[in-house]
């Protein structure tokens, strides 16, 4: 924790040339790279050059005059955001001649600018300061136009815009454009009438996503987050992880007060921050306030049954309930009735010890994570073809990608941060296709046209990835050294492929993909110098989710995109940490590290650290344990941080299973949808308490800081250690430091990890050891982590989910923006603005068939279930698919989602539901009836 101050700006972005350049600014020498300007050469040097439209998150734009020099042996004195640096160059910033110039500008600047300016709530505003240091006082030209006071847009939930006190410096405008991509803002009006715009309308109605990038770069107080109008100046501040999506974004929490008088003020995003460099979205940058919502469940509590009424005990009784509940189940039903579920919203140190509970305390392998439901077939199709399972670049890489291959991914709605990076590379030059039955944001947008959208099929994933192959192959396209020096099983994969039964017209039928475009794709694809390929649940939640995956790798690595900066197979992962749980050991037949249970020599190393015998038995896995609960084997159940009585298909079979279990332990933020069904809730920390490091989806490890104590207090790690310790298998640690050294000490990709390491270089990718002391951002260069690339014959086997007379139509699922997973953080927030409750996107032909009109309210209904939402027609929709998102329990679109699921990790079939939708009415079910069912649920969850 330090005391507050702004982040340094060094006013224009570095310079990116190859060749270095001496100058000297003010009698300081200073070597920088070519293309780097005056101004940021003199920031580096020590000198701050007075500035008021350079920012260093942009490039100069050279309109304010503010921060002119003189230059020996040049003409006139040049703005130094816009002048390079060239060798040899001698420059003064101070001069007489700039001085004076430099107080005129800023007078013109002052006469449209509030007087009453000293007594904002900013306390850091640029103008204020630059006044001072330019030494301006007199104002002598007009004043600000009364069409801009009184007019203060405050539609946002999170910012205001106050024209009366901007300066027109259109830095908000560039940032929307150039950092986020969205180019909501244009500059409206003339002289001191001219004012900010987000499209003619106010902010909450355009097309502003709110990211704050705008109010980030406001050298002013008239874009001004509202909380920090509310609460005044931040004294400290905190360095963090965003624990929402896994891009995991760098924030400075800035904070007041100390101890249980800590508030937040803000979240601000990380320049320095590895994975977004001073960008965020609209959930890390301001859905903060759920931590703090009158609904967190603080005191643990304790019921017999389900139908009783909670009853409030202290820690030690509860943890008591729990270890005694768990050892009767394993007296009467054996060691392998009861088990975990560890989340991806913790961190690595809290779900290290729930998988270490599970071994070494329950005595098996029980124990699961959520990534089960998402991109657990990520985690197989990446370590049989690699060697390991997790994605092979950093997120910067994708600015040396000439063609990126977007499949079955969201990136602006779910990693809003990469998608902003995507689109920067894009609007250089960089193509697109994108292949999703869905015409995503990307497919066009402000400056973006995908070169293909390619509305692939819900379900024949397999069949487009490999007529894909198939072309490069047939067509002599593919990178015959890279396969020769780098694979195996060549012979076999490459007659596999060059089958004509894979070639785009042979599967048209099947992908819905018209032949010549497919085969224009690949040919983009194949011919690219670098070629990336990206993909998210769309890939995964599929009953061949891990088939795609190997047939993604498949593609790459007979194009030679492997290996290098610009092309890989990038997983964006869903959850914070979903990345860190898997690694921490969370499925059933892996130790930390993806290390078999089988394994003697892997089960030495931790029966010799933790004194006990281990199962050399693969655990069961969470649609297992269903199962053996329904059957009457698996009685007893601890959750932590995740709810899988909103998150996992077939509602109504998780349910009745939960329903089945003697013991179902729930730990989580709030009273979620599993708690109707828990005899112990035991209340957990939100981010901003915890301790600890997150892993993102490109392997990188950040620190996750704590701003305030545990508010229910008692941290996470120490709640599942106590139960262990109370189960007889004592588990102690000092802080999760100690636990990161354990499993620094047993992990070899985690050997050179450390807290001390991490607060010293920031952050760092895994595989971190002798051979990459500070981590590896790129995967299998020179070779992959299993030696040889194993290329796979992937065989395309239909879905057995597949439309029929009664159920015509194919489900797919999704996100939004504003809202996250089920919503039980988002929710509770402001962010409720944009997306009070999920819709059914739905195209015009089908609705025009069924008679339902945007704003209907329909009937959705599967083989397994029957819900009902309101409609949108869309075109982003092909006809034949129908599309919703699952952030309100009112909805429950997994009701409807079926117990399908991936061949080899059991991951569900979300993306591929057989469905039919009719207006509400038919089914009797009004809007207040569904309403009242879905408060009900909450309620009952909360009882
Ligand atoms: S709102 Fe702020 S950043 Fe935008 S033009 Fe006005 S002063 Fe500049
Ligand atoms: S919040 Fe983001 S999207 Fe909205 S106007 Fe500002 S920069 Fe643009
Ligand atoms: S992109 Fe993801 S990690 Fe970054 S701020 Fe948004 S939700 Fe958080
Ligand atoms: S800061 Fe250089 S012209 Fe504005």
């Amino acid at each position: 924790m330090t005391t507050y101050l702004p982040e340094n700006d060094l006013g224009t972005p570095r310079g990116t040339g190859t060749e270095t350049v001496s100058v000297t600014i003010d009698g300081h020498a200073v070597e920088v790279p070519s293309g780097t300007s005056v101004m940021r050469a003199a920031a580096e040097a020590g000198v701050a050059i007075p500035k008021l439209c350079a920012t260093d998150s942009l490039k100069a734009f050279g309109s304010c005059r503010m921060c002119l020099v003189e230059v020996e042996g040049g003409r006139g004195t040049p703005a130094s955001c816009t002048t390079p640096c060239s060798d040899g160059m001698v420059v003064h910033t101070d001069t007489d001649t700039v001085q004076g110039l430099r107080r005129n500008v800023m007078e013109l600047y002052l006469s449209d600018h509030p007087a009453d300016c000293q007594g904002c709530a900013r306390g850091s505003c640029e103008i204020q300061s630059l006044a001072h240091d330019v030494g301006s006082a007199e104002v002598r030209y007009g004043l600000p136009s009364p069409a801009r006071e009184n007019t203060v847009d405050d539609s946002n939930p999170y910012f205001d815009y106050d024209p009366a006190a901007c300066i027109v410096c259109s830095r908000c405008v560039r940032a929307c454009g150039e950092i986020q991509g969205t180019f909501a803002l244009t500059v409206e009006g003339r002289g001191l009438d001219s004012r900010i715009s987000p499209g003619g309308t106010d902010f909450l109605s355009s097309e502003c996503v709110s990211c704050g990038a705008c109010v980030q770069a406001c050298p002013t107080s008239a874009l001004e987050e509202k909380s920090l109008i509310q609460l005044g100046m931040p004294t400290r501040v905190v360095d963090t992880t965003c624990a929402y999506c896994g891009v995991g974004c760098s924030f400075r929490a800035e904070v007041q007060g100390d101890g249980d008088d800590t508030r937040v003020v803000r979240m601000v995003p990380s320049k320095d921050g590895g994975a977004n460099e001073g960008h965020s979205c609209v959930k890390g940058r301001f859905a903060y306030g759920y931590a703090s919502h009158d609904d967190r469940q603080l005191d643990p509590m304790v019921r017999d049954s389900i139908d009783d009424e909670w009853r409030v005990v202290s820690w030690g009784e509860a943890i008591a309930k729990v270890a005694q509940g768990f050892q009767a189940i394993q007296s009467a039903h054996g060691v392998g009735a009861i088990g975990g579920i560890s989340s991806s919203r913790c961190t690595n140190e809290e779900v290290y010890v729930v998988q270490k509970m599970v071994r070494a305390a329950f005595g098996n392998n029980n124990v699961d994570t959520c990534a089960r439901v998402c991109h657990s077939p990520t985690g197989f199709g990446l370590s049989q073809t690699f060697g390991t399972s997790a994605g092979t670049q950093d997120f910067a890489s994708v600015e040396q990608a000439d063609v990126v291959l977007l499949i079955g991914a969201n990136p602006t709605d779910a990693h809003p941060v990469f998608a902003s990076r995507l689109k920067k590379r894009l609007r250089e030059g960089a193509q697109i296709i994108v292949a999703d039955p869905r015409r995503i944001a990307l497919v066009r947008s402000p400056h973006i046209e995908a070169a293909h959208h390619l509305p692939v099929l819900p379900g024949a994933n397999v069949a487009f990835v490999n007529a894909m192959a198939h072309v490069a192959v047939a067509e002599g396209l593919y990178d015959a050294d890279f396969v020769r020096e780098r694979c195996e099983n060549i012979e076999g994969y490459l007659e596999f492929i060059a089958d004509p039964a894979h070639s785009p017209e042979a599967t048209e039928d099947v992908t819905g993909i018209p032949a010549e475009q497919l085969r224009a794709a690949a040919r983009l694809f194949a011919g690219a110098r670098n070629a990336a390929i990206y993909y998210g649940l769309g890939v995964t939640e599929h009953s061949q989710g891990s088939t795609m995956v190997m047939g993604m790798a498949n593609l790459a690595m007979i194009t030679g995109n492997l290996g290098r900066e610009g092309v890989g197979v990038n997983p964006l992962r869903g959850q914070n940490n979903v990345q860190g749980s898997c690694d921490m050991g969370s499925f059933p037949h892996e130790f930390p590290g993806y290390r078999h249970v089988s394994r003697d020599d892997v089960r030495a190393i931790y029966e010799g650290l933790w004194g006990k015998t281990l199962s050399a038995e693969p655990g069961l896995r969470i649609p297992n344990m269903f199962d053996s609960a329904l059957s009457g084997d698996f009685r007893g159940l601890y959750v932590q941080g995740e709810d899988i009585a909103q998150s996992d298909p077939n509602t109504q079979h998780v349910e009745a299973a939960l329903r089945a279990m003697d013991l179902v332990v729930v730990q989580d933020l709030f009273l979620n949808e599993t708690a109707r069904f828990a005899h112990v809730f035991l209340p957990g920390t939100s981010f901003l308490e915890k301790d600890g490091t997150f892993t993102n989806a490109e392997r990188r490890i950040n620190r996750v800081r704590p701003v305030l104590s545990p508010r229910q207090g008692k941290d996470e790690w120490q709640i599942t250690c106590d139960i262990a310790s109370a189960m007889g298998y004592p588990m102690d640690y000092d802080s999760p430091a100690q636990i990161m050294d354990e499993i620094a000490a047993t992990t070899p990709t985690f050997a050179g990890v450390s807290f001390d390491r991490l607060d010293a270089e920031g952050s760092m990718q895994w595989p971190v050891n002798d051979q990459a002391p500070h981590g590896t951002p790129t995967m299998h260069v020179g070779e992959f982590v299993r030696g040889k690339g194993r290329l796979i014959e992937t065989v395309y086997v239909p879905t057995t989910e597949r439309s029929t007379r009664r159920f015509p139509l194919i489900l797919t699922t999704g996100r939004i923006l504003s809202q996250y997973n089920v919503g039980a953080q988002t929710r509770r927030t402001g962010n409720n603005a944009w997306h009070p409750e999920d819709v059914l996107e739905i195209h015009p032909s089908d609705a025009e068939l069924r008679g339902i009109s945007t704003g209907d309210l329909v009937a959705l209904s599967s083989r397994v279930g029957t819900t009902t939402l309101r409609a949108e027609v869309s075109l982003r929709m092909p006809p034949g698919v129908v599309y919703t998102t699952f952030h309100h329990p009112v909805t429950g679109a997994n009701v409807v989602t079926t117990e399908n699921s991936d061949w080899a990790t059991n991951c569900p079939e979300y993306k591929v539901t057989a469905v039919q939708v009719e207006v509400a009415n038919s089914h009797g079910e009004t809007d207040a009836e569904a309403a009242a069912r879905g408060d009900e649920r909450e309620a009952a969850g909360r009882a």
